[in-house]
């Protein structure tokens, strides 16, 4: 796809865009006829699109193009066991403090921060200025009961991270598939955790969805495929999500940052509005997790390596992946406003990778009579088979593709007098809006082809 000209300011102001979210079908507040839940969003029409498409491009990278990492779909509600073999009901906390007079409840870490930003040593509600508590920690997991009877027994939680559900699953998949170390278990799914804070529209909820494998490899290999991991995740959101690369940045967790779980991890970040902050978590596990389940389950870890003669306990890579979250950064990236030359009109597009955009190609008709209405009709109906389609006869043709330019649509194919000779159309695209006549029987290479070489803007 050619670039285009006019570009004159890129990424969205939050508020820009939760409002087009919500007006496009993006993304909604969720159950806001009762006034919502901040820690909660729903996926409209196009957020499922998107979404759905991200995940679909993780799996392909992760696990259809690799031979020898496969998948799994783990239940959320696990034995509660897990989550004390896992380290997460001694560990998984944040510090909390409570202010005695609003009530307000704020993270001590949070807190510590903002009083360091504005140069105030005070320890009262940044608020209300009233008295706070003293800090508590506070576990981030959801804990629910499982049967009628609410006892000890019948205590579960919300899985706070997929992972768990790979390594309680380790030996299940080598004993049921031909998996030969070193090979991943790759799974997407929801996530809960009761965060403090939530806030900043999608990036950090109560509810989420996670993309997350875990590469079990040969004790002391781990620091080598850890950097061939690094590279391949920042490559994927530059390459197949369309992020642009000065957007990106690793950053290395310091010694206090490490999760209890990690010899050595990198944050993937972002420059949100707010900030640079993580996308991605890149982690070196060694062998805690199996270990630990080997402790509390009472049940044997080990693999047996053919190769080298020998049993170990694997040693793991993690990539962890937050898919709403990248929802959100593929938006926020795209999001981007421009003067078109000599009207003073500011045109909204979005510029998503085709790959992820939740409608490839609308298919319009220069006017509804004459039959071109009908013809532009059978053209879409042709195309739905490989491309989510969408097709609009309402309103002037420049209209309809500003409609198009802020969903992000990267192909609008339009139907006028001269395919009723001859079987051509024009197709646009939306990043230059340049415009080709191409053949009716040419559309879907043409789209393929550009989705093939496209470049962001
Ligand atoms: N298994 C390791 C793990 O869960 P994490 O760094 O806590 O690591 C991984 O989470 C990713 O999950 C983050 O990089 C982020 O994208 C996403 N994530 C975590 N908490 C989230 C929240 N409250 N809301 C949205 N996404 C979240």
């Amino acid at each position: 796809m050619a670039k285009g000209e006019n570009v004159n300011q890129h990424g969205a102001s939050m508020e820009k865009l939760v409002s087009l979210c919500k007006s496009r079908g993006f993304i909604y507040p969720s159950s806001e006829i009762y006034g919502g839940l901040s820690a909660t969003w729903d996926y409209g029409p196009l957020g499922v699109e998107i979404k759905q498409n991200i995940q679909d491009a993780w799996w392909k990278e992760m696990v259809r193009r690799h031979d020898n990492i496969v998948g799994l779909d783990a239940a959320i509600m696990m034995h509660p066991r897990t989550w004390e073999a896992s380290g997460h009901v001694d560990n998984f906390s944040d510090p909390l403090v409570d202010c005695k007079k609003c009530k307000n409840r704020f993270r001590e870490d949070t807190l510590r921060k903002m009083r360091l930003d504005k140069d105030i040593d005070d320890a009262l509600c940044p608020e209300c200025g009233g008295e706070l508590t003293e800090v508590r920690q506070f576990n981030l997991m959801f804990a629910t009961q499982l049967g009628p009877v609410k006892d000890a027994g019948s205590l579960v939680y919300l899985r706070p991270e997929t992972a768990q559900g790979i390594f309680v699953n380790f030996k299940n998949v080598v004993n049921s598939s031909r998996v030969k170390i070193p090979f991943g278990i790759a799974q997407v799914g929801k996530a809960f955790r009761n965060e403090i804070t939530t806030g900043n529209f999608i990036f950090r909820t109560c509810e989420f969805e996670q993309m997350e494998m875990q590469y079990f490899v040969r004790p002391g290999s781990e620091d080598l495929v850890f950097e061939e991991w690094k590279t391949k995740r920042m490559d994927w959101y530059v390459d197949s999500i369309g992020i642009r690369s000065e957007r990106l940045r690793f950053n290395e967790h310091g010694p206090k940052e490490l999760a209890h779980y990690a010899k050595t991890a990198f944050d993937i970040e972002y420059n949100y509005p707010f900030g640079w902050q993580e996308l991605e978590g890149i982690h070196s596990r060694t062998d805690y997790d199996l270990r630990r389940h080997e402790q509390f389950c009472g049940k044997d870890m080990s693999y047996l390596d053919a190769e080298t003669n020998s049993r170990y306990i694997p040693y793991v890579i993690e990539t962890s992946s937050g898919l709403t979250r990248s929802v959100l950064v593929a938006l926020m990236d795209a999001y981007h406003e421009e003067k078109l030359d000599g009207k003073g009109e500011v045109r909204t597009v979005l510029h998503l990778h085709p790959n992820i955009a939740p409608v490839k190609v609308a298919v319009f008709p220069l006017v509804k009579k004459d039959g071109l209405s009908e013809m532009a009709r059978r053209i879409e109906e042709g195309l739905r088979e490989d491309f989510a389609t969408f097709f609009d006869q309402r309103g002037a043709i420049g209209r309809r593709y500003r409609r198009m330019d802020e969903i992000g649509t990267p192909f609008c194919v339009t139907v006028d007098y001269e395919t009723m000779d001859n079987r051509t159309v024009t197709l646009r695209l939306r990043d230059s809006m340049e415009q080709f006549r191409i053949s009716v029987e040419g559309i879907a290479d043409s789209i393929r082809r550009e989705t093939l070489s496209y470049r962001r803007l």
